[in-house]
């Protein structure tokens, strides 16, 4: 009784950031998962399994002749580390899917797993055959390790898959926006693939929120309520110490801490339907949490090859700064909450709403980067 998960499906972290979630391998209990009663809400799993099975994008992931002659030099650690950090987390679902379906006994709910573990394996296979053409290949030593497994509740698997799901909607579907406002920045054909991408992540988000509301004992009382805001803000702390080291963003165009603050709002804003109580992301106490964490992170990094009475020092203080990470993060996990009407079921399917105004994270002064090889100048 195994299961396969990626905590952070989304992206694993630098192995220089500490990260207050790291990707693991779980193993859960499959007696409790097919002990699960959906017969309510089966009108609405079969509607769910009816539109996977539609298999919108069967024919999205086919390249054109748009990425031959392609120089990647300009970002080309940059722009690997994106692929594959993203095909990693692709990859991750895939398995995670691919494994559930197996061993689950509810017809609908096993055909979803399996459309869902099908489109996972599209992605990854596409950011894979992007580094391919790059000359590199897919970092498999950045995956979870297959020993080390650890046990975690199904209501847990729910909370965070849907969260890696919603989140992942809203990080793609907003550098998709923000692309189509700014195509300059668009330096190559994969982004334009994200709108309908984004959709197979919505749509799993909208599985995993129809699955945690079937269950409403997963969603009730003060523990769930603790774990629930545990795991959202350690996505959201993941999410924002991984970017704020990522030079991909200005490479977009994004202000990389503009377009964060905006995805967290916006899954939260989701999300809070789902759980019936949200989080207060939106908000000054919220971002200078963020920021003091972030500068420990890096104020650790910068003092890391010191050696003799200046590394111990730079050792003591790295513990310091760690205790006050957890400080920061304990703060946000303790801060009041609110509770929120959760939507009616006539809109469970209705969820993960488009991202709003994009204008908001462009950032100023970049400059646009081409792959194309430039014409030589003629000589003579
Ligand atoms: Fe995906
Ligand atoms: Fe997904």
């Amino acid at each position: 009784m195994t299961m396969i998960a990626d905590m952070v499906v989304v992206r694993p972290p630098k192995p220089a950031a500490p990260q207050l979630l790291k990707p693991r391998l779980y193993r859960t209990d499959f007696r409790i998962l097919n002990g699960l009663d959906v017969s309510q809400y089966r009108a609405d799993f079969k509607a769910l399994r009816a539109d996977f099975e539609r298999d919108w994008n069967r024919t999205l992931f086919k390249w054109t002749d748009q990425v031959n002659d392609l120089d990647y030099r300009p970002l080309w650690d940059e722009f690997y580390e994106f692929l594959n950090r993203s095909s990693i987390g692709e990859f991750s679902g895939c398995l995670l899917y691919s494994e559930v379906q197996k061993k689950l006994s509810d017809p609908d709910v096993a055909a979803i797993y399996k459309c869902m573990a099908r489109d996972e394996g599209r992605h990854s296979s596409f950011l894979s055959w992007v580094m391919r053409h790059m000359g590199r290949k897919f970092d498999l030593g950045l995956l979870p390790k297959m020993e080390k497994l650890q046990y975690m509740h199904p209501k847990l698997i729910f909370i965070t898959t849907y969260l890696s799901e919603i989140v992942g909607f809203y990080r793609y579907q907003n550098i998709s926006d923000h692309l189509k406002a700014n195509p300059e920045f668009a330096f190559h054909p994969i982004f334009s693939y994200f709108d309908d991408w984004c959709n197979d992540e919505r749509r799993h988000s909208r599985f995993f929120a129809l699955m945690l509301r079937s269950q409403p004992q997963y969603l009730r009382g003060r523990l769930n309520h603790l774990a629930i805001k545990f795991f959202t803000l350690a996505v959201y702390i993941t999410m924002y110490l991984r970017d704020c080291e990522s030079e991909i963003y200005g490479k977009l165009g994004i202000d990389w801490e503009k377009y964060d603050v905006k995805v967290i709002n916006e899954t939260e804003r989701a999300a809070r339907h789902v759980w019936g109580l949200a989080i207060r992301t939106d908000s000054a106490y919220f971002l200078s949490c963020l920021r003091k964490m972030m500068r420990n992170n890096f104020k650790n990094k910068a003092n890391r090859g010191k050696t003799g009475i200046a590394g111990a020092r730079a050792k003591i203080m790295r513990f310091v700064r760690y205790g006050n990470t957890i400080v920061q993060y304990a703060k946000l996990v303790l801060q009041p909450h609110d509770f929120v009407a959760t939507l009616p079921r006539s809109e469970w399917l209705n969820i993960a709403p488009d991202p709003g105004d994009i204008s908001g994270i462009k950032l100023a002064g970049a400059r646009p980067t081409s792959l194309r090889a430039q014409a030589q100048p003629a000589h003579g």
